[in-house]
């Protein structure tokens, strides 16, 4: 059962519930999540509960399967630390747009240590509610942090994780055998034939550079 992991208190003396986040190979991330019927009191307090516990952790996203609760909710903070903080939430997201594409360098807080290098679009738009049952539409172009996160924590939602879009699956199965991590489940890997051509001429682009 999902628990309260530590209670802690922040810089401004604000009590934290930072929760336990389950690693690569707990039954949870390959699970949907289902959607959110109601903003409640409750989801509130799950999506406080997911941005604490990505504060706490150093993550630049959280999606709620990762503390093992299968609800549509992730959030993610992508301001530097000379920023300001701002959360995003996201709750029942959909991406209604989706192209151009990019080499993303990835990692994911249920797989510690972990990186290699993934196919995404370059370009999304998301619309979803935000923490007061509120929707919104957001736009993140050019490959950056922004669109690669909100398709990273989106992916989390059905189940799908980071390493299903390695490019290099050799180099994938070193990097999770080498932090005692489970192997790569190549049936999960998803097939977007498109996008990965267009990602092998990004690639073809750097090598003639
Ligand atoms: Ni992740």
């Amino acid at each position: 059962l999902p628990h309260v992991y530590a209670t802690i208190l922040s810089k401004e003396g604000i009590k934290m519930a930072v929760r336990k986040i389950v690693k690569y190979g707990t039954e949870s991330l390959r699970q949907p999540s289902k959607e959110v019927h109601k903003v409640s009191q409750k989801v509130k307090n799950l999506v406080q509960d997911l941005i604490d516990t990505m504060y706490a952790s150093n993550g630049v996203g959280l999606a709620a399967p990762q503390i093992g609760e299968n609800v549509r909710i992730f959030v993610l903070d992508v301001s530097t630390n000379e920023e300001p903080l701002n959360p995003i939430v996201f709750i029942n997201p959909k991406i209604i747009k989706k192209s151009g594409a990019c080499i993303s360098h990835e990692g994911c807080l249920s797989f510690p240590e972990a990186f290699t290098d993934v196919r995404r679009y370059a370009n999304v738009m998301v619309k979803a509610l935000d923490s007061n049952g509120r929707s919104f539409v957001l736009e993140a172009k050019e490959g950056t942090l922004l669109a690669r996160c909100i398709q990273h924590e989106f992916d989390h939602l059905d189940g799908v994780l980071f390493i299903d879009h390695a490019i290099n699956r050799f180099e994938a199965e070193e990097v999770l055998s080498k932090n005692n991590l489970p192997p790569l489940q190549v049936e999960k890997m998803v097939e977007e034939p498109e996008l990965a051509k267009a990602v092998d001429e990004l690639k073809e682009k750097e090598v003639n550079k």
